[in-house]
């Protein structure tokens, strides 16, 4: 039997009710992003890799618009309103309605602690007869809840406002993880008063009560690295640097050659073939998938994007809203791809936008090549067959269609399809007037004289 299989039924409360006025935005602070998603997600992602049976998610502040968020990317949350912010321990019983038919483990995440990882939420449950509290070390323990250990026993937690001086001393913090059997934890709760510092329900009140009824009450330990807590920008400026470094380090592992690695941006999806190579100050949005052996120049945006092996892209590109690039394919510097379907082998060398549109195998779009897509009100596609060549400075007014094989010429505004074969001329024709240049440059220097 697996680990998965012998676990105890598990459930989720995320704790997300609370105001985030140190971020100083209209947004609420679990929605604000890292490597392109909301912080919210990172928790549920890991959240939903253990199998839970519930997810209940506590909302209070801007509600709707994190519960839509939470439910866009897990639609089986359930949502659980805290109308008064009145703390930690008061937000978890806000789902004990929700959760009263359950009887497995619970845990406790927060909303704003992204980087918890789903080996370290097992780690919690695995003495499921015990309220277990997630744990780390650091030197500068702050503002943080101390942890009162006897040994390997769990006494209480202190909460750095209601600490003595000697407590302070300790270097043991709360992580605010918390985990334990649900009708035990609900069952505490019901005991908790708000006689403390701050006036306020707090959970971390929850191992002194256990003990008191001789619950066992233990502490697991992680890295400060997954516990790292966001409450204003400086603290998601610093969780998007470790997820960056993170990001960089495992790319490289994988066989990608980043050259200078802290200048490369992943989003949080990001995926990496092998012998890829990443130049300089590259930036990925979401839903970027890379084959191997694809070289990014320098300075290029990609998202929603995937790129088949064998291709080149850049410097100074920017490819996005679902774009599909085969293999062998070039794209040179300063092109612009916006849901483009483009063949195995073809090329875009520079100078060019490829919006709503289909490219064939081995076509070749000469510099300046734009697809006229949108009309003001709706957007229209453009389909190039194979190997069909579109001459410098061509304007393909979408929709149409350039068949297989055909030319158009430079200069070109192209507005019919262009059947295969075919060379489209939608230009002006060219006339010389001998002489005519000379006298005109007579007569401009005379006016100028006479002026003088
Ligand atoms: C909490 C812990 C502290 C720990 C720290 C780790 C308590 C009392 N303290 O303090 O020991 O070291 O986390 O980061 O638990 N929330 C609600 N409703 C509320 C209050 C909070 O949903 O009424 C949510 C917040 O949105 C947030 C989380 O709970 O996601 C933590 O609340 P916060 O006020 O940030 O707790 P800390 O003071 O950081
Ligand atoms: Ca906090």
């Amino acid at each position: 039997m697996s680990a998965q299989n012998a676990r105890a039924a598990t459930a989720i409360v995320l704790l997300a009710a609370g105001k985030g006025t140190r971020m100083r935005s209209t947004r609420p602070k679990v929605l604000h992003e890292i490597a392109g998603q909301p912080m919210l997600h990172f928790a549920i992602r890991a959240a939903i890799t253990l199998a839970p049976q519930r997810i209940a998610l506590v909302v209070g502040q801007d509600a709707q618009a994190v519960a839509n968020s939470a439910r866009s990317l897990a639609p089986e949350v359930e949502i659980c309103l805290q109308r008064e912010q009145l703390g930690t321990g008061h937000a978890v019983r806000m789902a004990e309605g929700a959760l009263s038919d359950f009887d497995g483990q619970l845990i406790v995440l927060f909303g704003d602690t992204p980087f918890l990882s789903a080996a370290t939420m097992a780690k919690l449950i695995e003495t499921p007869e015990a309220i277990t509290v997630l744990g780390f070390q650091t030197d500068s323990p702050g503002r943080y809840g101390r942890l009162v250990m006897d040994g390997e026993a769990l006494l209480r937690i202190t909460e750095a406002k209601d600490a003595t001086p000697d407590e302070l001393q300790i270097k043991t913090c709360n992580s605010g993880v918390m985990a334990g059997p649900a009708k035990t934890i609900f069952r505490l709760l019901s005991q908790l008063t708000s006689e403390n510092a701050q006036g306020e329900y707090y959970l971390t009140d929850l191992p002194a009560l256990a003990r008191a009824e001789g619950v066992l009450t233990r502490a697991v330990f992680c890295d400060i690295a997954e516990t790292l807590g966001i409450n204003d920008r400086i603290d998601l400026a610093a969780a998007e640097a470790a997820f960056q470094t993170r990001a960089r380090a495992q790319a490289m592992a994988a066989g990608a050659t980043l050259i200078a690695p802290e200048t490369v941006h992943f989003s949080w999806d990001t995926v990496l073939g092998q012998d890829v190579v990443i130049e300089p100050n590259v930036v990925f949005g979401p839903g970027v998938e890379i084959a191997d052996d694809v070289t990014i120049r320098a300075f290029s945006h990609l998202a929603e994007t995937r790129i088949a092996p064998g291709v080149s892209i850049g410097p100074f590109a920017r490819l996005r809203g679902g774009t599909e690039i085969a293999e062998g394919a070039y794209i040179g510097n300063f092109v612009e791809m916006k849901k483009a379907d483009f063949g195995p082998g073809a090329k875009a060398s520079h100078l060019t936008y490829v919006g709503d549109a289909e490219v064939g195998a081995e076509a070749n779009l000469g510099a300046g090549t734009i697809t006229c897509n949108y009309d003001g009100v709706s957007k229209h596609r453009t389909q190039i067959g194979a190997r069909a060549f579109i001459g410098t400075n061509t304007a393909l007014v979408a929709p149409v269609k350039i068949g297989e094989d055909a030319y158009t010429a430079t200069g070109s505004v192209v507005t019919k399809d262009v059947p295969p074969g075919d060379l489209a001329i939608a230009r002006g024709r060219q006339e010389n007037k001998p002489g005519l240049a000379r006298k005109l440059r007579q007569r401009l220097l005379g006016l100028k004289a006479a002026k003088e």
